[in-house]
């Protein structure tokens, strides 16, 4: 696929109906996902993993992006092929994390994501290494006197700066800022914090002159804790979300792909749809899922190549639902 300009790649990542597979979860993340399934985690056995999922028939038609981190880009399939030209023949783009992950903000328990050293140069590779576009993670957590306007401006700030450089090296950035849904918090508390956030992250982008129309918003839902009694219907997740995008996010952006953060495979799917069902958006509204698109097909793989094709399976279904959910047209009885 060719490409002028940033502006193309970022209307081909929200084409109608396609999302992004994040599959971009770092060593000692896919650690943790791998123990959960009694797997070792190996090079080889985070590439057989990876390599399922790019050659599932799911990739084809539902997925647009595929979010990866640093080992996979350079890493080869079984067969010599690169997992990154394994992606693109499904005519899927390859995109690259390039957070450097969280450390706390003056010893406190709020978080900055950092990266920015040497970010340049990476871009420089990365772009040479056929990356179309990138991924940064902002964390938020939401107690009493958390998110602090301090932590959400330093934290929108430093995602306008890497927003920024990878423009500079031609590949479309993935904003991301997510506020958790760990805790017993209300989906009011969630609708404040993200609308301070994204009200933030939008004035630090104009100031650094970021090109909106080349830029992606990987958002959270606006969700009740996950500890919380008062758990949202989809409609009213997808009326409060909607609500909250359009008061803080220019039309201008193509596309806001959301996050699952942690919803159930059916919930994120739910919400997607109930928010395209609504619809009155400006931007195209689809998914960038890692666990809700990989919890089924983990669990089906078990670390054994002779699940393979039940894994696929499992990672095509998903991918299928959340096409039709980035459409508004899932049904709850289209699951199994
Ligand atoms: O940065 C977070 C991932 O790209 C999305 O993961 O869908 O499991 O929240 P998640």
């Amino acid at each position: 696929m060719n490409f002028t300009n940033i502006e193309e790649i970022a209307n081909y990542l929200v084409a109608d109906g396609k999302g992004f597979l994040a599959a971009d979860e770092s060593t000692p993340t896919i650690g943790k996902r791998f123990d959960a399934i009694n797997t070792e985690s190996t090079e080889n056995s985070r590439r057989d993993y990876r390599e399922l999922l790019f050659r599932a028939s799911g990739m084809n038609e539902n997925i647009s992006g595929v979010i990866l981190f640093d080992e996979t880009l350079r890493q080869s399939a079984a067969d010599g092929t690169f997992l990154k030209e394994v992606i693109s023949k499904t005519g899927a783009l390859p995109g690259i994390k390039v957070d450097k992950g969280v450390s706390p903000i003056n010893d406190s328990e709020e978080v900055l994501t950092g990266g920015l050293d040497g970010l340049e140069k990476r871009c420089s590779e990365y772009e040479d290494l056929g990356a179309k576009f990138t991924k940064w993670r902002a964390v938020m957590k939401i107690s009493n006197d958390m998110p602090s306007q301090e932590c959400i401006d330093a934290n929108m700030q430093a995602l306008a700066n890497y927003a920024r450089i990878v423009q500079d090296h031609n590949m479309v950035p993935i904003v991301e800022p997510e506020v958790l849904m760990d805790g017993e918090h209300s989906a009011e508390s969630c609708y404040d914090a993200t609308s301070k956030c994204l009200n933030s992250l939008f004035s630090n982008l104009s100031a650094n002159e970021v090109n909106i129309k080349g830029t992606i918003l990987k958002p959270n839902m606006i969700l009740a804790g996950q500890d919380s009694p008062a758990q949202l219907s989809h409609s009213e997740v997808a009326d409060l979300t909607m609500k909250c995008l359009l008061e803080n996010v220019p039309p201008e952006l193509p596309g806001i792909a959301f996050l699952s953060g942690g919803q159930s495979d059916i919930d994120a799917t739910a919400n997607l749809d109930a928010l395209n069902k609504k619809g009155g958006n400006p931007w195209k509204l689809t998914f960038s899922y890692g666990r809700a698109l990989q919890q089924a097909a983990l669990k089906a793989w078990l670390g054994s190549n002779e699940n393979t094709l039940a894994a696929q399976e499992a990672f095509s279904h998903r991918a299928e639902m959340n096409k039709l959910a980035a459409l508004g047209k899932w049904t709850r009885d289209l699951e199994r």
